[in-house]
C-alpha cells in the first residue's frame, strides 16, 4: 500500500501589501500551512501590521527570509519583476516558488473565497431572522394591542386632558415597535465595513443580546452581565454583532426560553476575553467536535441551518482570536472567546 507523507508547508511571503495581507489571513487560518515569516520592503506595509498581531515573523530584509532554512514554499506577490532574481540567487535547493501569473491566479481565488464568505455570512444571517419571525411577532402585538386600545377609548373620550394621556401611550407604543425595527434592519443590512475599527464588546454584546430575544417567543430568562471596564479591540462591529447574535441566540434556544444567560467580559495585559454561558441542554460528548461543521445542527429546519458556528468561528479566526466551548449535558453550555486588545481610542467606540 502506497503511504503518502505530505509535508506541512512552511511558507515565506514576499511582499505584504493587499494580496501578501491576504495571503497572510487566509494561511494563518489554515491547519498545515505554517508561515516563516513575510518581508516587504516598505516599512509601514499592511501585511506587516498583521503579521506583528499574529505573532509572525517579520523579516527586515527580504534575502534572510528567502534563505531560511525552514522554508519549503516562497510566495512571491510583491509585483517586483527584479525578485524573480534576487529568488534564484538566495533560494536553498529543491524550495518551490509560486510567483507571476501563478501568485496572481492565487490572489483571485482568495479574492472569489472572500466574496463567498460575505455571502455566507449574509445568508446565514438572513436565515436567523426568519427564524425570529415569530419571537418578533410577538413582541410587535404587544404595543400594536396597546395602540389599538387606547385608539378606541380616545373615539368614545371627551375630556382632553385624558385623550392627551392616551395619545402620549400611543406614541410610547409606536416608538417601541420603531426600536423594534430600527435594531432588526441594522442588523440585516449587509456590512459594508472593510476597516477595523475599536469595538467595545459590552457594548456589542448589549446590543446582539436585543436582537438574540427573539429566538424564543415565551420567555423568562435571568441575564447576568459581569463587564470589565473597557474591553476594546480592533474588529469590523458588524461582524463582531454577528458573533455575538448567534452565540446568544443558541443559549436562548438552548434554554427553550427558561434559564440563565452570563456574559462575562475580562481584560488582561495584551486579551480581551469574553465568556457566553447558559443552562441550557448542554452539548453531547460526541457531538462537541462537530458544532463548528459547515451544516451541523440539532434543530428542525426553521430553526437552524447549522451554519452559525462555522461562521463564528471564520468571523473569530479572522480577527486573530480563538474560541473553544465547555458542556455538559442538561446543565449548560459555555463559549469562551479570546481576541488581542487595542487600546481604548480617545474617541467613541463602536
Ligand atoms: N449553547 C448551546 N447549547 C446546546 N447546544 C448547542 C449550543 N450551541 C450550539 N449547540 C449545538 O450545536 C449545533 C450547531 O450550532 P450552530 O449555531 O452552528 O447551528 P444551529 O444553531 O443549529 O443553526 P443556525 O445556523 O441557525 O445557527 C446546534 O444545532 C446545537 O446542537
Ligand atoms: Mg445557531
Amino acid at each position: 500500500m502506497a503511504v503518502v507523507n505530505f509535508q506541512p508547508a512552511k511558507v515565506a511571503i514576499l511582499g505584504a501589501g493587499k494580496g501578501g495581507t491576504a495571503l497572510l489571513g487566509l494561511f494563518s487560518q489554515i491547519p498545515g500551512i505554517e508561515i516563516i515569516g513575510i518581508s516587504d520592503k516598505d516599512r509601514a506595509a499592511p501585511g506587516l501590521k498583521l503579521a506583528r498581531r499574529l505573532m509572525i515573523t517579520v523579516a527586515d530584509r527580504v534575502t534572510d527570509l528567502i534563505a531560511d532554512r525552514g522554508v519549503n514554499l516562497i510566495v512571491d506577490v510583491t509585483g517586483d519583476p527584479a525578485m524573480v532574481r534576487i529568488i534564484a540567487k538566495h533560494k536553498r535547493p529543491g524550495v518551490e516558488v509560486l510567483g507571476g501569473d501563478a501568485a496572481k491566479l492565487l490572489w483571485n481565488l482568495i479574492q472569489y473565497q472572500s466574496t463567498l464568505q460575505g455571502q455566507l455570512f449574509q445568508t446565514e444571517k438572513l436565515a436567523a431572522i426568519g427564524s425570529f419571525a415569530a419571537g418578533i411577532a410577538h413582541d410587535i402585538n404587544n404595543p400594536l394591542y396597546l395602540i389599538m386600545a387606547f385608539a378606541e377609548q380616545i373615539r368614545e373620550e371627551h375630556d382632553a386632558a385624558t385623550i392627551r394621556e392616551h395619545a402620549n401611550e400611543i406614541i410610547g407604543a409606536v416608538r417601541q415597535i420603531n426600536a423594534i425595527s430600527k435594531d432588526l434592519t441594522q442588523y440585516a443590512r449587509r456590512s459594508t465595513a472593510t476597516d477595523a475599527v475599536a469595538v467595545d464588546l459590552n457594548l456589542k454584546l448589549d446590543e446582539a443580546l436585543k436582537i438574540a430575544r427573539y429566538a424564543a417567543v415565551l420567555q423568562d430568562l435571568s441575564v447576568v452581565k459581569q463587564y470589565a471596564d473597557e474591553p476594546v479591540v480592533k474588529a469590523n462591529p458588524e461582524e463582531m454583532l454577528h458573533v455575538f447574535v448567534n452565540l446568544i441566540t443558541n443559549g436562548v434556544q438552548a434554554m427553550e426560553g427558561t434559564g440563565t444567560l452570563t456574559l462575562v467580559t475580562r481584560c488582561e495585559d495584551t486579551k480581551v476575553t469574553v465568556a457566553i454561558s447558559d443552562t441550557g441542554c448542554g452539548i453531547p460528548t460526541d457531538s462537541l467536535d462537530r458544532i463548528f461543521d459547515p451544516l451541523f445542527t440539532t434543530k428542525s429546519p426553521e430553526k437552524g441551518t447549522g451554519l452559525g458556528l462555522h461562521n463564528v468561528k471564520v468571523m473569530v479566526q479572522k480577527h486573530s482570536g480563538t474560541i473553544s466551548v465547555e458542556s455538559e449535558v442538561a446543565k449548560g453550555t459555555t463559549f469562551h472567546l479570546l481576541f488581542p486588545r487595542a487600546e481604548p481610542p480617545a474617541s467613541r467606540t463602536a
